[in-house]
């Protein structure tokens, strides 16, 4: 028992209403094991799930259950100049609407607003809730302010729906507590993490190869991927370029308060692409090849329709510029490559092979055979591939997916440009 690092590092854990409070327990219990030492505040109503005697017999320390406390009338405030980290799990809806307003009407929410230790959600909810329009503006501006979120997963949840909104398994809640109270940073998950002054260039969408004016070969590439890296960069700080076949897509996804740290170029074959990115690299410090590009193009365009009258065509194809390849073989020693592939077997040998043939700093290897993986679809589940190791990000959102990719590369950026100096 006990973490030396950590022994004596004081954690205020929050605990909300929803029936993953029972978790909280669990993350009470492995913190207390690490050394640190835990104080325990719960909303009122959370305690209709969980008693606040367990809290207290585990943590060894009174639960903070009022903002009017008659032993010590200013807990929250004597709490708040003390606290090295606060961490929230289960985070509701209604508390993370209050916490972002600022609302100090209970001891949890107090504490939170007269605190500037750092502070971690895990929210849980029914998808509904998470997926409502409100609850994702509130996340997104807490996340601005430097707020780190864990989770929700997507899995079963309570009501026996599946879908988004599972509480984040506890063991990971924890290891981000213990990052962040170590002052390391795994690079995962990574919402601690400010991309200021980072200049990213995203792809994003399938090539469009023109047969004739009105056909072409084109993938079923949703871009989801690629836009939510571009947003995240933009949320962490950071500025993005985002060169995308899908411009009519994204109009609205990126709210006005991201303003000018995004600049979006459209564009649709592959060599389209190629110049594009060809012509913004030297502006970038971390390029990102999410686009799905065609490898093979029609050798020659038609210039007037193709009449069915003549047959089936014979299309002789001709590979295109593999511009993931071009730039791992030329580009600045301070600059970070990253590359996608979707593989359905061997992922992480296949991976390797990708990272050292185009000579990547990472490449983000999703298995498509699984089932809500890559896609089309509003999850995936990925694997890191380093020249150092690989992580497994388990399966989540694109949105936590994005931000675990852009920790990585900008962990690799920041070691580069040590080295540099
Ligand atoms: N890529 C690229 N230019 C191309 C083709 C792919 O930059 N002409 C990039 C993609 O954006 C992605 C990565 O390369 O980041 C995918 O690698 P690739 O070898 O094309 O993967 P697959 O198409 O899966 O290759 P294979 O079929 O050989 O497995």
């Amino acid at each position: 028992m006990g973490h030396s690092a950590l022994s004596g590092t004081r954690v205020l854990l929050g605990v909300c209403a929803g029936i993953a409070a029972y978790k909280a327990v669990e993350v009470c219990r492995s913190l207390v094991d690490l050394g640190c030492q835990v104080t325990v505040a719960m909303t009122a109503d959370a305690q209709n799930f969980v008693g606040p005697m367990t809290f207290s017999a585990l943590s060894g320390r009174p639960v903070l259950t009022s903002i009017f406390d008659p032993n010590e009338p200013l807990a929250h405030t004597r709490l708040a100049g003390e606290l090295d980290l606060i961490v929230v799990a289960p985070a509701t809806a209604d508390f993370i609407a209050k916490y972002r307003a600022g609302i100090a009407d209970n001891g949890l929410l107090a504490t939170l607003a007269a605190s500037s230790a750092p502070v971690v959600i895990a929210p849980a909810m029914h998808s509904q809730m998470w997926e409502n329009p409100a609850t994702q503006e509130n996340v997104a501006v807490l996340q601005s302010r430097g707020v780190l979120k864990v989770g929700p997963d997507t899995g079963l949840l309570a009501g026996g729906d599946v879908g988004i909104g599972r509480l984040a398994d506890p063991v990971r809640i924890v290891d981000v507590c213990v990052d962040i109270l170590s002052g390391t940073d795994r690079g995962v998950e990574g919402n601690s993490l400010s991309l200021e002054g980072i200049k990213v260039l995203v792809t994003s969408g399938g090539t469009r190869e023109p047969i004739d004016p009105v056909r072409f070969i084109g993938n079923r590439s949703s871009g989801k991927q690629g836009t939510e890296i571009a947003l995240q960069v933009c949320l962490m700080g950071g500025t993005a370029t985002l060169i995308t076949t899908l411009v009519p897509q994204i109009q609205g996804l990126f709210s006005t308060s991201i303003g000018d740290r995004l600049t979006v170029v459209e564009v649709e074959t592959a060599q389209e692409m190629a110049e594009a990115v060809f012509g913004e690299i030297d502006q970038a410090d971390i390029v990102i090849m999410t686009a799905a590009v065609a490898d093979f193009r029609p050798a020659r365009v038609l210039d007037h329709k193709y009449k069915k009258s003549s047959g089936p065509p014979n299309i002789l194809l001709e590979p295109t510029v593999d511009i993931l390849d071009r730039i791992g073989h030329d580009h600045r020693d301070d600059q970070v490559i990253v590359g996608f592939c979707a593989e359905t077997e061997n992922l992480e040998n296949q991976a390797r092979l990708k990272l050292v043939s185009k000579q990547a700093d990472l490449i983000v290897a999703n298995d498509v055979s699984k089932p809500q993986v890559g896609f089309g679809y509003d999850t995936n589940e990925v694997l890191l591939v380093t020249q150092d190791g690989h992580y497994q990000v388990p399966l989540t959102t694109k949105e936590e997916i994005a931000r675990a990719v852009l920790s990585k590369a900008a962990e690799i950026y920041r070691n580069k440009t040590i080295k540099e100096r």
